[in-house]
C-alpha cells in the first residue's frame, strides 16, 4: 500500500498533518468546543493523558495564541502522560501515571494553591482486543481522571473525558452526575462511527458537601479493606440498614409446629391465595402430559413423588400449593428427586 492510502481512508489524519496537529484527536476537542464552548473564560487547564500532544496544542492555541497579550498572563496549561512528549510552547509537561496520588500532587503543585477551570482527558489504555476488559480498564482510567479532577478543578469548572459507550456506561454517567450539575455524552464527527468512543462533557463541578478529594479506586487498591473500607463521610456511601417489624414476632428462619394457638384451635390446610399464574415449569408439565417431552438419557429415579411425599409427611411441611401431578412431571423432567 502506498504512503497516501491512509490519507485516503482517513480524512482527519490527512487534515491533522496539513494543519500541523500532532494527532487527529485534535479535531475531537475542537468539535467538542464548537458545541459546548468549553474554553470560554478558561485560564488554567490540565490535559491528562496528553501524548503526543494534539489536545495540548488545541489548549495552547485557544488559551494563548488566539488571545490578546494581556489575557495570556495568567494562563497555565499542565499536561501529563506516561509517555514523554515533545515540548510545546506554554505547556508544562509532566511524566506520570494519572492513577497515582503523586501525579495529582505534582499537578496541584503547579497551580500554587489555585485550581483549574478545565480538565480534559483523552486517556486510553493499551487495547488488548478483549472488549470487556478494554472497556473496564477505560472506565477505571476515567475514574482515575475524575479523582485527579476532584483535587484540581475549581467549583463550577468543566471536565471532558473519553468514555467507551459500553454496557456499564450508565453507571459511569450516574457517578459523574454526583459531581457535576450537567453531564453530556458527545460524539464528535471526527470520532469514527464504528468506534464506541465518545466523550463526557461535564459542566459545573459541584462535589457533594464535605467530599474530600481522594485517589482511592478499588481497582488500584492493593489492600481493599484497609484503603477503601476506611473511607468516611460523603467519600463513603453507606446505605442505611433498617430492620422492620416487631422483633418479638414470628421468626422467618424458624420451623414451627402446625398446632399454634395464634392460628386457632385446630390446624386446617388452606391452599395458597394465588398460585403462580404462569410458572416457569408449566410448559414442561404440559409437554410431559402429552408425552412430548424429550426423555432424559439417564436412569429414571424411582417413584419420585412417593419419596417426596414421604419426606414431606415426615417433616410435617405445609403443602407448597403445587399439585402432585405438577410435582411429578417437574421432578421427572429434571430428575429432580429428593434422593
Ligand atoms: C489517545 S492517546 C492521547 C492523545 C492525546 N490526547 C493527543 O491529542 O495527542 C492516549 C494516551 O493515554 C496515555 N495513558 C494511558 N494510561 C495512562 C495513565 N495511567 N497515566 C497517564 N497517561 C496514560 C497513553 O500513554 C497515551 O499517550
Amino acid at each position: 500500500m502506498g504512503k497516501s492510502s491512509k490519507d485516503k481512508r482517513d480524512v482527519y489524519y490527512r487534515l491533522a498533518k496539513e494543519e500541523g496537529w500532532r494527532a487527529r484527536s485534535a479535531f475531537k476537542l475542537l468539535q467538542i468546543d464548537e458545541e459546548f464552548n468549553i474554553f470560554e473564560g478558561v485560564t488554567k487547564a490540565v490535559d491528562l493523558c496528553a501524548a503526543p500532544g494534539s489536545w495540548s496544542q488545541v489548549l495552547s492555541k485557544k488559551l494563548r495564541l488566539e488571545r490578546e497579550e494581556k489575557d495570556r498572563e495568567n494562563v497555565k496549561i499542565v499536561a501529563v502522560d506516561l509517555q514523554p512528549m515533545a515540548p510545546l510552547p506554554g505547556v508544562i509537561q509532566l511524566l506520570g501515571d494519572i492513577t497515582q496520588t503523586t501525579t495529582a500532587e505534582e499537578i496541584i503543585g503547579h497551580f500554587a494553591g489555585e485550581k483549574a477551570d478545565l480538565v480534559v482527558c483523552d486517556g486510553a489504555p493499551d487495547v488488548t482486543g478483549l472488549h470487556a476488559l478494554d472497556e473496564y480498564v477505560q472506565s477505571q482510567l476515567l475514574l482515575a481522571a475524575l479523582n485527579i479532577t476532584s483535587h484540581v478543578l475549581k467549583p463550577g469548572g468543566t471536565f471532558v473525558a473519553k468514555i467507551f459507550r459500553a454496557k456499564d456506561v450508565t453507571l459511569l454517567y450516574a457517578q459523574l452526575k454526583i459531581f457535576f450539575a450537567e453531564v453530556f455524552c458527545a460524539k464528535p464527527r471526527s470520532s469514527r462511527q464504528s468506534s464506541c468512543e465518545a466523550f463526557v462533557v461535564c459542566r459545573t463541578y459541584q462535589p457533594p458537601d464535605g467530599y474530600i478529594p481522594t485517589m482511592k479506586n478499588p481497582m488500584f487498591a492493593p489492600n481493599y479493606d484497609e484503603e477503601v473500607n476506611q473511607l468516611t463521610g460523603p467519600n463513603r456511601v453507606i446505605v442505611p440498614f433498617v430492620t422492620c417489624g416487631d422483633l418479638s414476632g414470628w421468626d422467618s428462619d424458624m420451623t414451627y409446629g402446625l398446632e399454634l394457638p395464634e392460628f386457632g384451635e385446630k390446624y386446617v390446610y388452606r391452599p395458597p391465595t394465588q398460585p403462580p399464574t404462569q410458572p416457569a415449569y408449566q410448559k414442561a408439565c404440559q409437554l410431559k402430559k402429552s408425552d412430548l417431552l424429550a426423555k432424559a438419557q439417564c436412569e429414571r429415579p424411582p417413584d419420585v413423588v412417593a419419596v417426596r411425599k414421604a419426606k414431606k409427611e415426615k417433616q410435617n411441611l405445609i403443602d407448597d400449593g403445587i399439585s402432585d401431578d405438577l410435582t411429578n412431571a417437574f421432578a421427572e423432567c429434571f430428575l429432580f428427586g429428593d434422593s
